[in-house]
């Protein structure tokens, strides 16, 4: 039977979702958490992450992809499916929505393909709840600043596309997605992610 809880934080580069995170960890300090992270969970996921932001030659799209879902595969199987099982509150840095947003509203790659592609990775994981933290592509490529890594070296364009997806994939499944205006304060922005994830501890019964 299913014990604990899979949560997501998502959003573009420089949304302030790792701060976040840490934050609710915190808060949650009295549960068993797991902060994880796509891609680049320990051992297989880290060499992964090394191609997928260093690599310095060029990548193909679909090759982009299948590195991010066999990141996630492992993922699954080797972190997330363990610690739920256990009963722990697992939260995610980034996850399947990155893939849709990234990968096929941003490269540009089929949807529909994309999204069956990422269920034979997950194998029926679903996040309970995502958190997508949104705020205008200026903002977000500022913070970022100029140490680029090989994703966020892709251009304004992209990203406008990759938040245009996350406001799409939100609008789709809005009971899982829960929109945060990451252009407020840390505090604020916590505030916010407390309520959300209080309403569905009261749900369920950890
Ligand atoms: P990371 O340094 O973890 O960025 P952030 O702190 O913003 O999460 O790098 C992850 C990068 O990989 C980020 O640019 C988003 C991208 N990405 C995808 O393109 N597709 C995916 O499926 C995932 C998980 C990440």
């Amino acid at each position: 039977m299913e014990r604990g809880l899979f949560i997501t934080f998502e959003g573009a580069d420089g949304c302030g979702k790792t701060t976040q995170l840490e934050l609710l960890a915190q808060y949650l300090k009295d549960y068993e958490v797991l902060k994880t992270r796509e891609p680049g969970a320990k051992g297989l996921g880290e060499k992964i992450r090394e191609i997928l932001l260093n690599y310095d030659a060029q990548v193909s799209d679909r090759a982009e992809s299948f590195l991010f879902l066999a990141d996630r595969a492992q993922h699954i199987d080797m972190v997330v499916n363990p610690a739920v099982q256990a009963g722990k509150i697992v939260l995610c840095d980034r996850h399947t929505d990155s893939t849709v947003a990234y990968q096929g509203y941003g490269r540009g790659i089929d949807l529909d393909r994309i999204r069956k592609l990422n269920d034979i990775a997950v194998n029926g994981r679903k996040p309970d709840l995502t958190l997508l933290f949104d705020i205008d592509v200026e903002t977000s490529m500022a913070r970022v600043g100029n140490h680029k890594d090989r994703m966020e070296s892709a251009g304004i364009n992209f990203f406008n596309k990759v938040r245009q997806g996350y406001l799409e994939i939100a609008k789709n499944e809005p009971q899982r997605v829960k929109i945060i205006d990451a252009s407020k304060s840390i505090e604020e922005i916590h505030k916010n992610v407390v309520i959300l994830v209080e309403e569905l501890l009261q749900t369920a019964h950890l």
